[in-house]
């Protein structure tokens, strides 16, 4: 049966017939790529993951070289404007109060990934960012949300948050709150070259969520929370801190070819290692290594570590050789997460507030797009039939 819009047309004399309109194929006709595997959903210009060659550019620059030559301020500066400049400078702010005021609300045993969400949705609501996000907005969230993780690690700990000092950069800052003393400047060097390396890293599952909820014309603070959400999960965010466990679990190089094979036998992950993206080597944590060999209270730990991850390359080059698995910047971030003194429960929001500046540069860029994201299902429910009449129950 034709539509009554094709018979209008067709209808009058001496008009070609309207060719049928070309609208989206039924998603059964289109190809489903599990976990969005492969699939093109964002045009950047922040930053590329050459997974193939093991590479990584923030804005066309080598992440090894924005390591040696940036500071996470200069880096997140770059990331948000494009720009890279000498003056660019992040320092740590104060919690605002109605931030600080729901920090003493939250019981001890609250993960500290959820005190981070609950701080930057309580920044949200106090200082309602407009759609769309701005550069002021990431700058903003960005400088306060160390302070907040700090004043929330304080107070589970029974002690009064501390101000920030100015002095000092962000990274630095926020050990300095942590501790309540000024860092040692080799610790705070490490931990801001650990922000710089994980603070972008394109179209991630925590960027993607930021992007689809900014997509809808939603606030930054709201994207932010969304993507600390999907941070949250160990697959994402959460492997450093499994990664200190794993090689406490193995104790010595020696015992971690049995460990390995075993656990792959059970099909567990062996933290630290394979990647959506990287068929090679992840070149953050080649960076990241570099900084972990550069501090002498790891040299121990980091021993263990290389003499593992030598195992665990070797095993799975026997046992999965059609797929390669080598390792990410997780494994080296946990060596110098260690090293600056942070207790594993920390580790994943200390990557969120890295993450921020890479989050908030995709916001504003979504932003200027402003399309919206909304992907098909296939549908592969029962097909259309009746309600059934519902007995006396
Ligand atoms: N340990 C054991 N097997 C692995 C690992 C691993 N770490 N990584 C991949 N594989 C195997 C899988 O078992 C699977 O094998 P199969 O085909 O025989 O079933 C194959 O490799 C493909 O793995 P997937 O999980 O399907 O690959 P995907 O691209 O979906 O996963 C992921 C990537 C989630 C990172 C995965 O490698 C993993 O779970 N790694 C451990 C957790 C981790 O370190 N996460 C941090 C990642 S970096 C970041 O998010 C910042």
């Amino acid at each position: 049966m034709t539509s009554r819009i094709e018979t209008a047309a067709s209808s009058q004399p001496g008009t070609p017939a309207a060719a049928a309109p070309v609208g989206p194929k039924a998603a059964t006709d289109r190809p489903y790529s599990p976990g969005l595997e492969g699939v093109i959903a964002a045009e950047t210009a922040v930053g590329f993951v050459d997974g193939q060659n093991g590479r990584l550019l923030y804005r066309g620059y080598p992440i090894g070289q924005l390591v040696e030559k940036g500071t996470y301020g200069r880096v997140a500066e770059l990331l948000w404007t494009g720009e890279w400049r000498r003056s660019a400078h992040l320092v740590p702010t104060a919690v605002p109060e109605p931030v600080m005021c729901a920090l003493h609300e939250l019981p001890d045993h609250t993960h500290p990934m959820d005190a981070l969400r609950t701080a930057v949705s309580v920044w949200g609501a106090w200082r309602r960012p407009h759609w769309p996000p701005t550069v002021d907005q990431a700058r903003e969230v960005t400088a306060m949300a160390p302070s907040a993780l700090a004043a929330f690690h304080r107070l589970r700990n029974g002690l009064e948050p501390v101000q920030p000092n100015p002095k000092l950069s962000l990274a630095g800052g926020f050990l300095q709150q942590l501790t309540g003393k000024d860092p040692d400047p080799a610790d705070a060097r490490a931990l801001d070259a650990y922000f710089i390396v994980a603070a972008e890293h394109g179209l991630n599952a925590s960027t993607f969520t930021c992007r689809v909820i900014i997509s809808t014309r939603s606030d930054l603070a709201s994207a932010i929370c969304g993507a600390i959400g999907a941070l949250k999960g160990p697959l994402h965010g959460g492997a450093p801190a499994e990664v200190v466990s794993q090689l406490h679990e193995i104790g010595s190089p020696d015992h971690a070819e049995k460990w390995v094979r075993e656990a792959i036998a059970r099909g567990d992950k062996i933290m630290g290692f394979g990647h959506r993206v990287y068929r090679a080597y992840d070149p953050r944590a080649a960076a990241l290594r570099k900084v972990a060999e550069g501090m002498s209270d790891m040299a121990g730990w980091l021993d263990t570590a290389v003499k593992v991850e030598d195992v665990v390359l070797r095993v799975f080059g026997e046992l999965k050789p059609d797929r390669v698995i080598k390792t990410n910047v997780e494994y080296y971030a946990a060596a110098v997460l260690q090293g600056v003194g942070l207790p594993p429960d920390l580790f994943p929001p200390t990557f969120a507030l890295a993450r921020m500046a890479g989050w908030s540069a995709h916001a504003i860029e979504q932003a200027s797009a402003d399309k919206l994201i909304r992907p098909d299902a296939r549908y592969v429910g029962p097909a259309e039939m009746d309600v059934p009449a519902l007995g006396s129950r």
